[in-house]
């Protein structure tokens, strides 16, 4: 049995111990930077453990792997602490501010020999994996352009983490890595990179638009942002049809594929079985039944390639996060 453990109790953290328990995983331990929230979230779920702090959490040797749930700014340090005391992770999106902490922390895993994957939960999901096979199986022929957009309004509060700098805030890093990461998962690296955003009063980006172009002459373009709402769709069109992801595009349920008529061939449906998160979790514990130090599915190789793409994007902005001096 792989027993989890989870530094940090916020949004993101009560979702998975949510899809834990409904997977039937062992809830090993919680951590929290208070003893009082680490506690009461370990009752609420049923963890076997609660600690006051992560250092006590990575050095429980009874875990198998430590699920990181803070946020950015935090993800460089908790992983290192965690591989550092023998622990496999997962850790959220984005995996890290930079690809300079990135490297390191996927350096530190492979020196010590164990598994580090980013919580890509999209990459997961039947529905992703069936818009893949589709493509793959060049059902809407040669991909020309993937446009997805991830816009979810909330209002300015200097005190979220999604406005500050210092936690690694901004549309880019929260929402932005979903587009990004769905269309180079379809269309590989890409040969330029355009992009523009809107910066607001604390220094990070409130909105964005990037374009990606790819060899052979196809584009990837997606927006983000926390300043509209809107439906969050996607759409992959190649030179024989083309594919639909519904509302929400990264856990979307329902995706279709349209002739050049736009004449829905195939539809498909997949309910989540518990919140969605259950098939990483799934993934991760596979992965280390198998010895396996990475996902064939979240590789290193694709972590990577989208953390670069957002590196070079706030380099065009001149958008800098405190910890980069
Ligand atoms: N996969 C998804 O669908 C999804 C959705 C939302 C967010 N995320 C990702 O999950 C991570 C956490 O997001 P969230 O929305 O859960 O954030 P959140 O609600 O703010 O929770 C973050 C938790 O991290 C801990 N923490 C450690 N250092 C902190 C600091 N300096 N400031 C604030 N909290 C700190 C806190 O737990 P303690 O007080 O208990 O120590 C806090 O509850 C981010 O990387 C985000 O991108 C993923």
């Amino acid at each position: 049995m792989i027993r989890w453990g989870i530094i940090g109790t916020g949004r993101i953290a009560r979702s998975f111990a949510e899809a834990l328990r409904g997977n039937g995983s062992v809830l090993g331990a919680v951590a929290s930077r208070s003893l009082e929230k680490a506690e009461k979230f370990a009752e609420e779920f049923g963890f076997e453990k609660a600690y006051g702090s992560y250092e006590e959490l990575a050095n429980d040797d009874s875990l198998n792997i430590v699920y990181i749930a803070t946020p950015m700014s935090a993800h460089y340090e908790n992983t290192l602490l965690c591989l550092n005391s023998g622990r496999n992770v997962l850790c959220e999106k984005s995996i890290a501010l930079n690809c300079t902490q990135a490297e390191k922390m996927f350096a530190a895993a492979h020196e010590k020999g164990l598994f580090l994957m980013e919580a890509m939960w999209m990459k997961f999901r039947p529905t992703f994996l069936k818009v893949k096979q589709w493509v793959d199986e060049g059902r809407i022929g040669k991909v020309q352009f993937i446009k997805a957009d991830f816009n979810n309004f909330v209002p300015y509060d200097k005190d979220d983490r999604l406005f500050k700098a210092e936690c690694g805030g901004g549309a880019l890093l929260d929402l932005s890595v979903y587009p990004l990461t769905f269309a180079t998962s379809l269309l590989g690296e890409p040969v330029n990179i355009s992009s523009h955003a809107h910066i607001g009063r604390d220094g990070v980006d409130l909105s964005n638009e990037i374009t990606l172009e790819f060899e052979g002459g196809a584009f990837a373009a997606t927006t983000s942002g926390f300043e509209v709402q809107n439906r969050n769709n996607a759409v992959i069109s190649g030179d024989k049809g083309s594919i639909l992801l519904g509302d929400w595009f990264f856990c979307s349920a329902e995706c279709t594929l349209y002739d050049l008529d736009g004449n829905a061939v195939e539809e498909r449906v997949f309910p989540p079985e518990i919140n969605g998160y259950e098939y990483e979790i799934r993934e991760a514990e596979r992965c280390l039944a198998n010895g396996l130090k990475e996902s064939p599915l979240v590789p290193t190789e694709s972590t990577m390639r989208v953390m670069a793409i957002m590196d070079r994007c706030r380099e065009m902005w001149g958008m800098k996060f405190p910890q980069e001096g």
